[in-house]
């Protein structure tokens, strides 16, 4: 995190004192984003995001990432964290991250940091990526069918992981690195990886939903 986005992240922090995480889930997400919303006194332009686990804050250079409570019938989310509260998916990113961090695979991930609490709820701070189902692919279907030809990886009909990704992976990391890559993604357990959860920063193709689902 730079300086100037730590400014910009205690005034969002600050804001976010004046929000009750107490039921929030996805069903409660609203009372928070118009408390935010009317608190927030930093000069940024920033838009909401959801997934099934997690409130994001999408910011010019960054985002904040909430995690949920509770999902929709109003029960608490289980996650797959090994510390902690077991609800907080962001946590289980947070674990990937460091994990990833320990064994020289971090540039395949968007750098994840803890912020702290707010009222007693957990909030995280992510590089902001450019999500592959909104940009699209730099692989042409030619390179595509080539690669898939090609690609030795058996891991990958069980990762389920778009070909058009995996080719930018490869072009961009080399062989070696995209090998380790999948086997490493097989080893640590990282699935759902649907379009919404990978993505690129800059040209650099990266994951940035990586707490999984079902673990
Ligand atoms: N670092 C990021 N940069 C840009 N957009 C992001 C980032 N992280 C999350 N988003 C956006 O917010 C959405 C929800 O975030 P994320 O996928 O982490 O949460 P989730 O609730 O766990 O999702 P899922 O429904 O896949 O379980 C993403 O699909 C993406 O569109
Ligand atoms: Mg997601």
């Amino acid at each position: 995190m730079t300086a100037k986005q730590r400014f910009e992240v205690e005034r969002i922090m600050n804001a976010l004192c004046y929000c009750d995480f107490e039921d929030f889930g996805t069903d409660h997400k609203d009372d928070v984003i118009s408390v935010f919303r009317t608190h927030y006194k930093g000069g940024l332009s920033w838009s909401i995001d959801t997934g099934a686990s997690k409130l994001v804050l999408i910011f010019p250079d960054f985002v904040i990432k909430i995690p949920f409570k509770y999902n929709w019938d109003d029960e608490l989310i289980g996650a797959n964290s090994q510390d902690g509260e077991c609800w907080d998916y962001c946590a289980a990113e947070l674990e990937q991250y460091e994990f990833a961090e320990q064994n020289g695979f971090a540039e395949f991930f968007a750098a994840v940091e803890y912020l702290g609490k707010v009222n007693g709820h957990p909030i995280y701070f992510q590089e902001l990526a450019d999500i592959y189902c909104m940009r699209g692919s730099d692989s042409t279907e030619a390179e595509v069918e080539e690669f898939e030809e090609s690609d030795e990886s058996n891991q990958c009909r069980w990762l389920d992981l778009d070909s058009y990704w995996r080719c930018d992976v490869l072009k961009y990391y080399g062989k070696e690195k995209y090998k380790a890559f999948i086997n490493y993604l097989a080893d640590v357990n990282i699935e759902d990886l649907h379009s919404g959860n990978i993505g690129y920063i800059n040209s650099r193709p990266v994951l940035i939903d990586f707490s999984g689902w079902n673990n």
